[in-house]
């Protein structure tokens, strides 16, 4: 594959990438890559490093070392409006929303790139018919919301952005199994769209389902990559993260 071809089918390159937080490293020179229309997920136990990672991917902590490149741009070092702009959208852990916002602002809110009004109009349909429940509660303060209700919004939100890739912090985390389940069934969706997801979840075995590619992280180091069919049935994986 010559140069320009890997650039119009990788979304996301990172190499040798380096986070720390003062003298705690807490990503030690990761390489990963995310293709077009891929969805892969990032799993690894609490403090492995997965939310440093994204947190560095969007701009919001500025990497030690390493590059990050989007769709063949570097973007390393960037603050995160700029790489908003290029198209990456980041659904933190925690979900984030604006609890003293309506859901009708804080969906918004995720347009705040876009001028045309058509437009915004066009991609708050296509949020709502995603998440008919959000549609019931457009007038609802986003914070008097269930945790499930609120992580939909907070996808919902970045969704508004019309996102190139999408960053998923633990979309699944705290909630109710009926609403990680939704969740899921969720991403499966935008998978079927055809969308581009990098996703972190301690849900491993739900993250693996629904994963094409998957990298195992720990203490800051990918210990194992892999189509996720094939990571799902590694004897470590499943030992240490699907309690086989
Ligand atoms: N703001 C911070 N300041 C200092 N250390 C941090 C901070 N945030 C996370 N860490 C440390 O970095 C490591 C990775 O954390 P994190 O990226 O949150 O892991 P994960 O998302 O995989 O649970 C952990 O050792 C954690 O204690
Ligand atoms: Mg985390």
């Amino acid at each position: 594959m010559n140069g320009e071809d890997a650039r119009a089918t990788c979304m996301l390159a990172v190499e040798r990438l380096t986070v720390a937080y003062g003298r705690t490293v807490a990503v030690q020179g990761i390489d990963l890559r995310v293709e077009v229309g891929q969805v892969v997920c990032l799993i690894g136990a609490n403090g492995a490093g997965k939310t440093t990672l994204m947190r560095a991917l969007s701009g919001l902590l500025r990497p030690e070392a390493g590059h990050i490149r989007l769709e063949g741009a570097d973007i390393t070092g960037q603050p995160p409006h700029r790489i908003a702009a290029l198209g990456m959208r980041h659904v933190p852990e925690g979900r984030q929303i604006f609890a003293g916002l309506t859901v009708a602002e804080n969906l918004a809110l995720g347009a705040w790139l876009e001028d045309e009004s058509a437009e915004i109009a066009r991609r708050l349909e296509q949020v709502l018919a995603l998440f008919p429940r959000l549609r019931e509660r457009l007038a609802q303060m986003a914070g008097s919301m269930s945790g499930g209700e609120q992580q939909m919004l907070a996808l919902g939100r970045a969704l508004m952005g019309a996102p190139r890739l999408l960053l998923l912090d633990e979309p699944s985390m705290g909630l109710a199994p009926l609403f990680v389940e939704e969740i899921f069934g969720i991403i499966e969706e935008l998978k079927r769209e055809g969308r581009t997801i990098l996703l972190v979840e301690q849900n491993a075995s739900a993250a693996l389902e629904v994963a094409d590619y998957a990298y195992v992280l720990e203490t800051g180091r990918i210990v194992l990559q892999g189509p996720a069919v094939q990571v799902a049935q590694d004897p470590a994986v499943l030992a240490a993260y699907l309690g086989g």
